[in-house]
């Protein structure tokens, strides 16, 4: 049986995985500083994970976290475009400095596997669709730049000290548990959560920018399966997707019909830093290690709602 480390555990995507990971049988360590992450998110599997709480910058912290362990699922970041802008230097601490802190400190234990959350964002805005994996990166928010700087140190990792390194690209993910109450939270989680209380969402743009929208479940599959494959994945980049592009205008109209939402939307001007369309191609995923689709855009949705539905106001303010 494997043990794992996930960091940024807390966080909708960490986990996310840790639940996956802990049905196929792992032994799952986290970290976590709980800056954006909550501990709501691990209620249910609370006793059943070595959680501690610990900064990503902490290197002492994160070599003892390292210690006996198989694979590490690093996605401790602060996963905002709009907030790098804000905060380009802060940011790339954790994105990026962070990164490094992980790579060293699994170098040094002896890590089988790395997995590592990149970002579709490094494609930058070159009009060319879908994005493939040896397409040149043109990233442009600083968020994008720490993302694809933390691929590079990854690849840098596997060649020069042989640590086994795999960074999936992923492409917009949404799901049950993304945070929906700030400023910088993910557009779906935005809208669902907003509609579901009979508020009125906010598009920024003219609703034609579009994105590769992916329902978590499939952020999961493919972490599995690329930590277990025999294939050559080692310093590799995947872009981890759907394949399908869906506009905001569209997302938000499939959101009212499912919520039964009878309000309107608001127009804003596009946000400094946004990409305007995001779809991937995800064959190299697909052939290299088996990744495919296990969740489609509406079956997310729906199960996105309905967590939504479930979760008061009060809760949801309260995240
Ligand atoms: C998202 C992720 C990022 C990830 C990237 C690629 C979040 C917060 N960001 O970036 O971590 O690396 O995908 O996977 O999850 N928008 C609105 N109304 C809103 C909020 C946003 O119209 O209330 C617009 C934005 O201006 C943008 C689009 O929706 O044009 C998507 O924004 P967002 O959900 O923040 O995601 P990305 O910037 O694409």
């Amino acid at each position: 049986m494997a043990t794992v480390l996930i960091t940024g555990i807390s966080g909708f995507i960490g986990s996310s995985l840790a639940r996956g990971l802990l049905a196929e049988g792992a032994s799952v360590r986290g970290i976590d500083n709980l800056c954006t992450g909550n501990l709501e998110n691990l209620e249910d599997i609370r006793t059943r994970i070595d959680l501690r709480r610990a900064d990503i910058l902490d290197i002492g912290a994160i070599n003892d976290a390292c210690d006996g362990i198989d694979y590490v699922f690093h996605q401790a970041a602060i996963p905002s475009v709009p907030k790098s802008v804000v905060d380009p230097m802060g940011t790339n601490g954790p994105n990026l400095n962070g990164t490094l802190t992980v790579l060293e400190a699994a170098r040094k234990a002896g890590v089988r596997r790395l997995m590592y959350a990149a970002s579709s964002a490094a494609y930058g805005d070159s009009p060319e669709l879908p994005k493939t994996e040896t397409m040149l990166p043109a990233p442009i928010s600083p968020y994008a730049v720490q993302k694809l700087a933390g691929e590079h140190y990854l690849a840098s990792y596997t060649r020069v000290f042989g640590l086994e390194t795999v960074a999936l690209r992923y492409f917009n993910i949404f799901g049950p548990r993304q945070d929906p109450t700030s400023q910088y939270s993910g557009v779906l989680a935005r809208f669902i959560s907003l509609m579901c209380q009979g508020e009125t969402p906010t598009i920024f743009g003219d609703g034609s920018t579009s994105r590769d929208f992916t329902y978590i479940d499939n952020v999961v599959h493919a972490n599995m399966m690329v930590a277990k494959t025999s294939a050559p994945v080692a310093g590799k980049v995947f872009n981890i997707a759907t394949g399908k592009r869906i506009t905001l205008l569209e997302a938000y109209q499939e959101i009212k019909q499912i919520t039964g939402y009878s309000g309107t939307v608001q127009f804003k001007p596009e946000r400094e830093g946004d990409i305007r369309h995001s779809l991937a191609d995800i064959s190299l995923a697909q052939s290299v290690f088996g990744y495919r689709v296990v969740a489609g855009f509406r079956e997310g949705l729906e199960k996105t709602i309905e967590y939504y539905r479930q979760t008061s106001p009060q809760a949801i303010a309260a995240l």
